[in-house]
């Protein structure tokens, strides 16, 4: 696939709209400091009249690519050539209609389904961010790759750094990262570098790191990483033989997921391949709510890219005079100064969105109606749900409203979390093991 004039960068700001090359790594606008996006010059792609068209890659699943749950989409980011494109196998995920957690919602039966991210290599939705962010960094040429992570980032960027020949390094607050992920990131080779911190003071050291040092970064920042993560809501869409959900339900954390996915429905609407957008909710923990805060209590909106941007200085002054640091069991989404803000409200406009934050508590029971009743994942994933279940109590979502939640990480990352909750009865679906004699009519008796 040619891509000569095809894609290119620009930055968010409207006041400001500097473009610049896709060969270039920058992540940040250089002339006003804002976010960057990817932008496609669509006359320039040969992109299909019908997203149903993607179907017939399946067939030529033995090219890497087309088998890549990313790249068969390709035409849909079409930033680099073919020769530089990564991949390792990602995107292989499930879109799984779920009758009993539907239940435990409220919703009718046939109506939610739970797009399972934890199938991809590194056992969550970061690997289609790292299969277009890696391509980029080869385009780049690039050699040495750093990020902050609360765990998964981390994960994902060992093994792909690994599988395409850079080195890595990876920031990650002190004992604020799930043994799961943790282990991962050691594993697969990288450099691990705990700082005495959260996830916000990383997310701050490694820009200035990769600064420095010429290191390419793969935090969500980075705009072609996005375009990856686009890749699940074409995949939801090819789960529901190409029609789109009433909703997608997404947690909330540095706000990546929420970005990309309202910028690739923008873009399936604006190229006419679907009739309608689907609403959109953010699920924020109540103990990193910054979103949450910001938007239903300060009123903050995209405002076509004029965002009050005292609004947000104010808040995190604030935070910052309080010596606020972010807590929630699911730490994946511990996170209270999210990079991706500002992409993050175009998408509640694009998405007609809603933001809500809920407790650990509530996160911890969904989480195990989830593992009871359908393929398990960790504490952040199952926000999804337990957002849910508030908003049919609320009456905002319908119970035969068509629903999709992402499940953004695997039950393996976090076993901590569960077994806590299960072995500790810390909630209502504990199912705690049974203590027993070293004696077999005993053990026999227990067995019900
Ligand atoms: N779910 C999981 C499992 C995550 O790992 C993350 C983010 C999120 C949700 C939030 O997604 O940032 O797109 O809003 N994890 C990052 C990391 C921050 O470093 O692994 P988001």
């Amino acid at each position: 696939m040619s891509t000569s004039g095809a894609a290119y960068q620009k930055c968010i700001n409207p006041d400001c709209g500097a473009e610049f090359d896709c060969g270039q790594a920058l992540f940040k606008c250089p002339q006003c400091g804002e976010l960057l996006d990817i932008q496609y010059n669509w006359d320039k792609i040969e992109v299909p009249d019908s997203l149903s068209n993607f179907a017939k890659r399946w067939a030529n699943r033995k090219d890497p690519l087309d088998f890549s749950g990313v790249w068969r989409f390709r035409e849909l980011l079409g930033f680099c050539e073919d020769k530089y494109k990564v991949t390792i196998g990602e995107g292989q995920t499930i879109l799984q209609q779920n009758d009993l957690v539907a239940e435990y919602v409220d919703m009718r039966p046939g109506c939610l389904y739970l797009q399972y991210e934890g199938l991809n290599p590194s056992g969550s939705f970061k690997d289609n961010g790292m299969s277009a962010a890696f391509s980029h960094a080869k385009m780049a040429g690039a050699s040495s790759s750093a990020c902050a992570s609360t765990g998964n980032t981390s994960a994902s960027v060992a093994l792909y750094a690994h599988s395409c020949g850079l080195k890595c390094t990876v920031l990650i607050g002190s004992g604020r990262i799930a043994f799961g992920k943790l282990s991962q990131a050691m594993d697969y080779g990288a450099q691990t570098i705990q700082i005495r911190g959260d996830f916000d003071d990383c997310m701050r050291h490694v820009q200035d790191v990769c600064t420095r040092l010429g290191l390419y970064l793969l935090n969500s920042l980075n705009p072609f990483r996005l375009e990856g993560q686009k890749t699940i809501m074409y995949r939801i869409i090819e789960g529901l033989d190409w029609t789109v959900p009433d909703w997608i339900i997404v947690p909330g954390g540095n706000l990546g997921n929420s970005s990309a996915f309202g910028k690739a429905f923008y873009e399936l609407k604006q190229l006419g391949l679907i009739k309608q957008i689907p609403r959109m909710a953010i699920i924020n923990a109540t103990g990193a709510d910054t979103l949450t805060d910001l938007v239903n209590n300060k009123k903050l909106v995209w405002n076509n890219g004029k965002v009050e941007q005292k609004v947000i200085d104010d808040y995190y002054a604030d935070l910052t005079a309080r010596n606020f640091s972010p807590h929630t069991c699911a730490s994946a989404i511990e996170i209270s100064r999210p990079v991706n803000l500002k992409k993050c409200l175009r998408s509640i406009d694009i998405c007609d969105g809603i933001v809500r934050a809920v407790t650990d508590e509530q996160i911890c029971d969904a989480k195990a109606i989830i593992g009871r009743y359908g393929l398990g994942c960790e504490p952040a994933s199952a926000a999804t749900i337990a957002g849910l279940k508030d908003l049919r109590t609320e009456g905002v979502i319908a119970a035969d409203e068509q629903v999709a939640c992402v499940l953004t990480g695997h039950a393996l990352k976090d076993p901590d979390v569960t077994v806590n909750y299960h072995k500790d009865k810390q909630g209502e679906f504990s199912n705690p093991p049974i203590e027993a004699p070293n004696e077999l009519e005993e053990i026999i008796k227990l067995i019900k």
